[in-house]
């Protein structure tokens, strides 16, 4: 079973999860995950916390160490997912901050409610907390890629390629549902190939009335800012125009649909610069 197959709330509710000891059967398991190299951390299993979701017929064994991130509110591990035969890379968080706007079983049951397109982690509860497991993006998040990339030649050109893409997720996934996200940042947005996601739910609810989609728009132009906008290049002063449209009063801000369109009129504008001086 893929684990994008959400099950419906009612099952998410009555997970119960159980802590499996390691017994010579999970450790066949342990054996053959390492066999096949998914995940090569899997060894000396006493500091392992493998979880088993019974609802999926589930075992979840984090990586240690080198891939574990820490958000504002949640820690994150790589894990991998065994369903039967098959296995899966996902990531794995577990909350640490205790004045977290919502617990993750009531975002879940928000989303069930508001945005079922959206809910698609899968909660539950392991070893005495609330815990979800997702799809992992191995590409990393935007802020990775301008902590890493920031000095590459093309680095303008693919910024503004995964703000386009983090803008046309901002308008099929939440703005044409009337949901503000809430929380946009470098670090909320997840590359994947060429396509980009925004992630961390928390803070999604109900558009309610325009002004909250607006400062949606304001914080998405803060990824122009500490991407694009710090470095020079020919067409700098319309990106510049767009971000001040951006971060502008209210009501004269552009919605998604208008910042998308720009940043593919100067995408083309940029491109056309380039092909002349080559
Ligand atoms: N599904 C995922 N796959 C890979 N890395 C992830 C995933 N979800 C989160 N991360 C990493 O963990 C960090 C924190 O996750 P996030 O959900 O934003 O938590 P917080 O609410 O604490 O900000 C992200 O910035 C990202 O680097
Ligand atoms: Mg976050």
């Amino acid at each position: 079973m893929a684990i994008t197959d959400r099950p419906p709330l009612r099952d998410l509710n009555q997970n119960h999860i159980i802590d499996v000891p390691l017994t010579p059967r999970t450790h066949a398991v342990v054996e053959r995950v390492q066999k096949e190299n998914v995940a090569t951390h899997i060894s000396g299993e006493s500091s392992r916390r493998v979880s088993y979701l019974p609802e999926l017929g589930a075992i979840v064994y984090p990586e240690e160490g080198a891939s574990f991130k820490r958000g504002s509110d949640k820690r994150i591990y790589k894990a991998v997912l065994i369903v039967g035969d098959e296995m899966q890379e996902v990531a794995l968080a577990s909350p640490h901050n205790r004045f977290m706007l919502r617990s993750l079983s009531e975002e879940q049951e928000y989303l069930c409610e508001n945005a079922p397109h959206l809910a698609e982690k899968k909660v539950f509860e392991a070893f005495g907390k609330e815990r979800y497991i997702e799809r992992f993006y191995p590409d990393g998040s935007f802020l990775e890629f301008k902590r890493k990339e920031n000095r590459s030649e093309d680095f303008i050109e693919r910024a503004l390629r995964y703000f386009l893409a983090t803008s046309k997720d901002l308008k099929y996934r939440f703005h044409d549902h009337e949901l503000r996200h809430g929380d946009i940042s470098l670090a909320n947005v997840m590359l994947d190939g060429k396509n980009a996601q925004l992630i961390d739910f928390s803070t999604v609810k109900k558009a309610g009335s325009d002004t909250s989609l607006k400062k949606d728009i304001a914080q998405l132009a803060d990824i122009l800012r500490f991407t694009v906008l710090r470095r020079q290049f020919p067409n700098v002063s319309k990106v510049n125009d767009l971000y001040c449209e951006m971060k502008g009063k209210a009501e004269n801000r552009p919605t998604i649909e208008e910042v998308i369109s720009s940043t593919e009129e100067i995408m083309a504008e940029l491109e056309a610069t380039t092909k002349g001086q080559s």
